[in-house]
């Protein structure tokens, strides 16, 4: 059975990735488990210079999920390299950083610092943090602004680029539209829903911004969703890969039957450390029970119209 995928030119052992922001590093995952398992890990956001992040309460429960406000915490892009890098550079498996600026040269700097790390297969752009003030979704709701923020990394760059977008906009197949034609590698849908919640012992805003970004198994309806969407527009000329809600093997399948080339496990890390290997190992039985010996073509199943359910 062959669970590996190849995407923008690199071989990934098996399409189950985590998500940015739910699995650190992979520094707190690794003294418990073998994370040379996942399929990559997808890095919390780096950006060219140190950042706090906004002020607490940052995070609140919501009904099947939670919302976050965290604001890009991190060490910026030297101190990964220092302090961060070496650490999982002889980890067996790829990671993918991303990237977050508040400015189109920002993005290129932190992009350009990494070009020599080369346990760094590919960059993976937040264009859509709901959570910051300026830069990420400034891009990432402007189509022109993206267009030309997504043409200036491709040209700086050797790696495979992959764009983050928001589902926080009218049509999302619009913003698909204008990474591929500027030149993405891959598109990854989605980064968290805004919503907020309210107080009612403090009379205001849980959040110390408000608002906050929603994720977990409560938006995985819209996720799936916006993956059909792109692959309709698309198919498989650009890769699409799936973030949102999945908690279970029947969840990453849901996102890999409407379109998905991959997956990517988030809020679900932070309850059980193992899911993304439990989705991993589900994804296996249910090929086996199905009798489908390659994972591809499942990509976008539940489009063909032949299939008599
Ligand atoms: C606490 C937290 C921090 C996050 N940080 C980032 C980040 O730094 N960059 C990014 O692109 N997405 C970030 N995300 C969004 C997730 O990567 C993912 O797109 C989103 O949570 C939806 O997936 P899920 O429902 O499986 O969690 C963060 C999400 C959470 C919950």
């Amino acid at each position: 059975m062959n669970l590996s995928v190849t995407l923008f030119g690199i071989t990934f052992k098996n399409p189950v990735w985590v998500a940015s922001g739910t699995f650190g590093y992979g520094l707190e995952a690794m003294e418990i488990y073998d994370i040379s398992k996942i399929g990559a890990v997808v890095t919390k956001g780096v950006s060219l210079r140190p950042r706090e992040g906004n002020e607490p309460p940052r995070i609140v429960e919501t009904p099947c999920g939670m919302l976050n406000s965290i604001g890009l915490q991190n060490p910026g892009v030297e101190g990964f390299l220092r302090d961060i890098y070496p650490r999982i550079k002889d980890v067996d498996t790829h990671f993918i950083v991303n990237v977050f600026g508040e400015t189109e040269e920002e993005y290129v700097e932190v992009c350009r610092s990494l070009e020599d790390a080369e346990k760094v297969v590919a960059y993976e752009l937040n264009v859509s943090c709901p959570n910051v003030k300026r830069g990420g979704i400034a891009f990432g709701h402007d189509p022109v602004s993206l267009g030309s923020l997504v043409e200036k990394v491709k040209g700086s760059t050797r790696k495979p680029v992959l764009v983050k977008l928001s589902p926080n906009v009218t049509d999302i197949t619009e913003f698909a539209r204008v990474c591929v034609e500027s030149g993405a590698d891959g598109l990854v849908l989605i980064n968290t829903v805004l919503g907020m919640r309210i107080n009612l012992k403090k009379e205001r805003p849980d959040l110390s911004t408000k608002m906050g970004g929603l994720s977990g198994p409560a938006i995985l309806p819209i996720a799936v969703r916006m993956v059909w969407e792109v692959y309709e527009r698309f198919g498989r000329a650009v890769p699409i890969i799936g973030v949102g809600g999945i908690t279970t093997h029947e969840d990453a399948l849901e996102h890999i039957y409407a379109g998905a080339s991959a997956v990517q496990v988030g809020t679900a890390n932070f309850y059980d450390p193992y899911a993304p290997l439990k989705v991993i190992e589900g994804i296996k039985s249910f090929m086996k029970e199905k009798g489908v010996m390659d994972f591809s073509v499942l990509v976008g199943r539940a489009h063909r119209m032949d299939i008599k359910s």
